[in-house]
């Protein structure tokens, strides 16, 4: 296993390797009550046992064959409502990893689910700690799958079975970090719309004629992009309308 990823320049420098925990992103916090941890850490395991998700969800995840890593990021130069450019550039960063190995079929559904033609491919579980108005450090949990192969009845797939081939995950891993580090470099220099350009490239469903439930009432608009708080604009009616997260649930 990694102790560290050897290209890039400070993500991934300080590896802690765990073959099982709860979750790596509750082992992240854990370690940073007891120490200090350098800006860059990851946390990466072979399997958890209480994997959490968005929304107070599950992530479930087989032994070994799976990304689940958790990095420290300590975005100070960002305000509280710039905080949904790091799940931003996260979803960049994993769909250009992903992209090597699946052309064209990648996409991010706002706000941060990657996505694999129709079915979830890789989650991001943000958690941050605020210090006099600005984010003191971020906890960026990642789950991407890789090698697995029965999903049960979720909506799920892997890169191997969208490519048929296993892949060595941490190779996978070093993309994702080496990306992440572009990006984050990027938001660092205020690119945001070479960030939200990016971004609006590879949302699902963009400018497609869809069906969303807002309020329980079952609409059809099309997803414009998003704005500079990270809400999301959708065309209903000829009217733009904004949302923000749970507000709309995609239908089909
Ligand atoms: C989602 O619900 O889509 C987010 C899933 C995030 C899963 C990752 S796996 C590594 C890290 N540790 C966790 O407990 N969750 C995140």
């Amino acid at each position: 296993m990694h102790k560290f990823f050897a290209k890039t320049r400070f993500i991934g420098k300080n590896v802690i390797y765990l073959p099982q925990c709860h979750s790596t992103n509750t082992k992240m916090q854990t370690f940073l009550k007891k120490t200090t941890l350098a800006e860059g850490t990851v946390v990466m395991a072979d399997f958890q046992i209480k994997g959490r998700g968005q929304l107070d969800g599950k992530w479930v995840s087989q032994k070994e064959k799976n990304i689940l890593m958790s990095i420290l990021l300590n975005p100070t130069f960002l305000c509280l409502n710039q905080q949904f450019y790091l799940t931003i550039i996260l979803g960049l960063a994993i769909t250009d990893a992903l992209g090597h190995f699946i052309n064209n079929n990648v996409k991010i559904k706002w706000p941060n689910d990657i996505y694999a033609g129709v079915n979830k491919i890789a989650g991001i579980l943000i958690e941050a700690s605020v210090f006099k108005k600005s984010i003191d450090h971020s906890i960026i949990g990642v789950g991407v799958n890789i090698n697995q192969q029965e999903f049960g009845t979720l909506k799920a797939t892997s890169v191997l079975l969208e490519t048929g081939l296993y892949q060595n995950r941490e190779y996978i891993m070093e993309l994702i970090l080496l990306s992440l580090e572009e990006w984050y470099q990027k938001l660092k220099d205020e690119q945001y719309d070479e960030i939200i350009f990016r971004y609006h490239a590879l949302l699902f469903w963009r400018n497609e004629k869809r069906t969303f439930s807002v309020q329980g009432k079952w609409l059809e608009g099309k997803i414009k992009g998003i704005n500079d708080k990270g809400q999301l604009i959708v065309e209903i009616e000829d009217k733009e309308r904004t949302f923000n997260h749970k507000e709309l649930v995609f239908i089909k």
